[in-house]
């Protein structure tokens, strides 16, 4: 079958192999053995670090696009790729976000994108907006590319993507066969890859898939890089299977990856070399974002001044939330400790950060924000800022007004369920109820 289809280019080559001929003795550079290649994926909506904590606070389209930029002063042909998942949308906001992280990725100048179906929360066109290389290779309209070819000095990179049917929000929720975009069906790519790998390209596959899976449904022999699911924030050191690399980029931004490879004759991979950046607050934001940035606050803040108008309309008869100097009459203690502790100054922090109007963060820095008669904004509702009792042991005006006969909201909730409200791994990584609790601690443990 090889031979058959030798036969049937062979009239193709002659051509090919006498410009070559022709390209090797010219004065341009020789065709290298060297490639760099600068990797993401699962950005997960993360536009900029909330920088909640110092173990936390890596990442931001800012501070990516300024160490791209320095990566490319130092080698103007590296290859930038991600496996995709940009987008998130869990709530409300996220839309907003997902616009802004698109325009901004778009000024990261990605050579090739996989999607992922994140992704397509929005729509097609969402992501259509911007001018951004997206590739699926299963997908059965011309919607996306196929695959992208990236060359560099001579070498090709042919970027492939798969967007596993399984995980697809459609086939989830209704189970049965409607016509999906999707195609389960891999004899085309396998196919384009073994074509690659004829042409003497390096084949990269990026896939949500992870390396068993990936394994199973993909043999590896025509595929030089494999990107797979990323499940971390860190990403995982390369390993090699076989003859392929398989690459695992670290979720939420908060690093990036260089890969350096020597590749031979059939642009398989001989040797490499595996770089972690992370983007700590040492590296600064980029410059070339600052109008891109302001434009994305002006808008969250737009968006929150509307929703506390209609909050405010909306809002009627008493609120469940008595605020803190309520409870100071009667807990004079416990108040006093909490007035010193970080909890009371939360609200203070957000405007220190200049984020006092950012839903995203208000909510875990305020009481009962989104709830209710919750915290609506510093004019209306300046007695539920800050991290309050109320906080943690829920509504309390009824236990307040009933001269502590009622009790609190939350009276059977254990602590470690009070904390994990706001104590999440991504803005408090290191937190731990027996090492944070005696710093606020307020009971006599009666043991
Ligand atoms: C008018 C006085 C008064 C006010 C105001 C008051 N409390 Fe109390 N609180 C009490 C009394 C009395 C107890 C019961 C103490 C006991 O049984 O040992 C109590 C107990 C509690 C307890 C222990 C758990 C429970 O439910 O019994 C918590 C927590 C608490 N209060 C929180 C609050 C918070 C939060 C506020 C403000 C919103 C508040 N209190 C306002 C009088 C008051
Ligand atoms: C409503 C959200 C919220 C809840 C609930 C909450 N926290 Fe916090 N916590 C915060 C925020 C926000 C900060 C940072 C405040 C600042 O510095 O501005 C913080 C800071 C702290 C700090 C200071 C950290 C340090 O290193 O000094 C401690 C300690 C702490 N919390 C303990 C707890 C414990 C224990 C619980 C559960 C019993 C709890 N928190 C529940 C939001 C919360
Ligand atoms: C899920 C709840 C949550 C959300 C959402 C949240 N924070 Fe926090 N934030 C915390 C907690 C908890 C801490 C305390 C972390 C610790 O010390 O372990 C904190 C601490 C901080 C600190 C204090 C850092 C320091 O060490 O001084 C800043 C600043 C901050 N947050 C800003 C933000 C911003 C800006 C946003 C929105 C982009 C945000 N937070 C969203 C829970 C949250
Ligand atoms: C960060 C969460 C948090 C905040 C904020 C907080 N508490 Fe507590 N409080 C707790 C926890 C946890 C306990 C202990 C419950 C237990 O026994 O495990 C507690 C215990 C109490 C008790 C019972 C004390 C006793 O000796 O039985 C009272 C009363 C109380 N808190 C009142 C307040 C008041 C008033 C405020 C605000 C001024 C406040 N708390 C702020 C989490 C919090």
């Amino acid at each position: 079958m090889k031979k058959t289809f030798l036969a049937i280019i062979s009239g193709l080559c002659c051509i090919f192999l006498f410009s070559g001929m022709a390209y090797a003795t010219s004065k341009h550079p020789a065709k290298n053995d060297t490639l760099t290649l600068v990797y993401t994926g699962n950005l997960d909506g993360e536009l900029e670090p909330c920088g909640c904590s110092l173990e936390g606070d890596f990442g931001g389209i800012r501070r990516q696009a300024t160490m791209i930029d320095r990566l490319r002063k130092k080698k103007p042909h590296l290859v930038l790729i991600s496996s995709g998942g940009f987008l998130r949308s869990e709530s409300i906001h996220d839309r907003l976000t997902g616009e802004y992280i698109l325009k901004g990725i778009n000024a990261l100048k990605y050579d090739a994108i996989g999607v992922q179906w994140a992704d397509l929360a929005y729509g097609m066109n969402f992501i259509k907006n911007d001018n951004l290389s997206w590739v699926v290779s299963n997908w059965n309209d011309a919607s996306f590319e196929e695959a992208r070819r990236i060359t560099r000095h001579g070498r090709t990179i042919a970027f492939f993507n798969w967007i596993d049917p399984r995980e697809s929000p459609q086939r989830q929720m209704q189970a049965s066969k409607t016509m999906t975009a999707e195609s389960d069906d891999s004899t085309a790519l396998l196919q384009a890859l073994q074509h690659a790998k004829q042409e003497g390209t390096t084949t990269v596959l990026a896939t949500t898939l992870k390396l068993e899976d990936a394994q199973q449904r993909f043999p590896l022999e025509h595929i030089d890089i494999l990107l797979v699911r990323s499940a971390y924030e860190k990403y995982a050191e390369p390993r090699k299977v076989k003859n392929t690399l398989v690459l695992q980029p670290g979720s939420r931004g908060m690093r990036m990856a260089e890969l350096d490879v020597v590749l031979d004759s059939s642009g398989a991979i001989t040797s490499w070399q595996h770089r972690i950046i992370p983007l700590s607050k040492t590296i600064p934001d980029a410059k070339r974002l600052v109008t891109w940035y302001k434009q994305y606050n002006a808008r969250v803040k737009q968006d929150y001044e509307a929703s506390v108008q209609f909050a405010k309309a909306a809002q009627s008869g008493a609120s469940p939330y008595a605020g803190e100097q309520i409870c100071a009459s009667c807990h004079t203690t416990e108040h006093k400790i909490w007035r010193a502790s970080r909890h009371g100054h939360a609200y203070d922090t957000l405007r220190r950060v200049n984020k006092a109007f950012d839903p995203n963060c208000i909510v875990c820095h305020t009481v009962g924000f989104n709830k209710p008669g919750g915290f609506i904004d510093n004019d209306t509702t300046s007695h539920l800022s800050n991290v309050q009792c109320e906080s943690c042991h829920g509504a309390a005006q009824a236990h307040a007004t009933s001269g502590g006969a009622q009790s609190v909201a939350n009276a059977d909730w254990p602590r470690e369920k009070m904390c994990a409200q706001c104590h999440t791994q991504a803005h408090s990584p290191s937190f731990k109820v027996d090492a944070y609790w005696p710093k606020i601690q307020h009971k006599r443990e009666a043991k």
